[in-house]
């Protein structure tokens, strides 16, 4: 597996309580890169812009509002097979279901309020990478 860039996004929950650091450590420690970052208050339009594709699932309201209550920090990561090993780090959706040592299963809420996002595929991690980065931004 080539070299591969991947977008995360540190959640509302996890700013809040001041775990960005703890959160880069573990991305860190499992060999990815942060190469570009900012820390960023969206508004609800903006972040239902961003999870346009959960429109018509019924948290679609709620995680919108959500993603707008506090400060979020937007990521990209680089490293090898990048996208899995992020997902693979982040642990499941819901943080009961998550394996020990990832990210949800320390630091996560509830299914809604579960610390990361991380893209799923090669094409949403371009897709969502261009929506808050601009080549500018992205020096590696
Ligand atoms: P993400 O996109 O944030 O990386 O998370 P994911 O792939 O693990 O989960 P996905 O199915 O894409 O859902 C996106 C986000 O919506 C919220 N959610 N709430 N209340 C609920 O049942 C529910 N289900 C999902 C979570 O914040 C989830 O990460
Ligand atoms: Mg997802």
């Amino acid at each position: 597996m080539a070299v591969q860039r991947t977008f995360s996004i540190i959640k509302p929950d996890a700013t809040k309580r001041n775990l960005t650091g703890q959160i880069v450590a573990k991305f860190e420690e499992a060999g990815l890169r942060v190469v570009a970052s900012k820390r960023i208050h969206l508004t609800k339009a903006q972040a239902g812009q961003f999870y346009a594709v959960h429109a018509e699932r019924p948290f679609y309201d709620e995680l919108c509002e959500f993603m707008a209550s506090a400060p979020i920090v937007a990521q990209v990561l680089e490293g090898e097979d990048a996208i899995a090993k992020n997902r693979e780090v982040m642990g499941a959706t819901n943080p009961a279901d998550a394996a020990p040592g990832t990210i949800r299963a320390e630091f996560a809420e509830s299914v809604g309020e579960n610390s990361v996002h991380g893209s799923d595929a090669p094409e949403t991690a371009a897709e969502e990478i261009a929506f808050f980065f601009s080549g500018l931004e992205l020096v590696g």
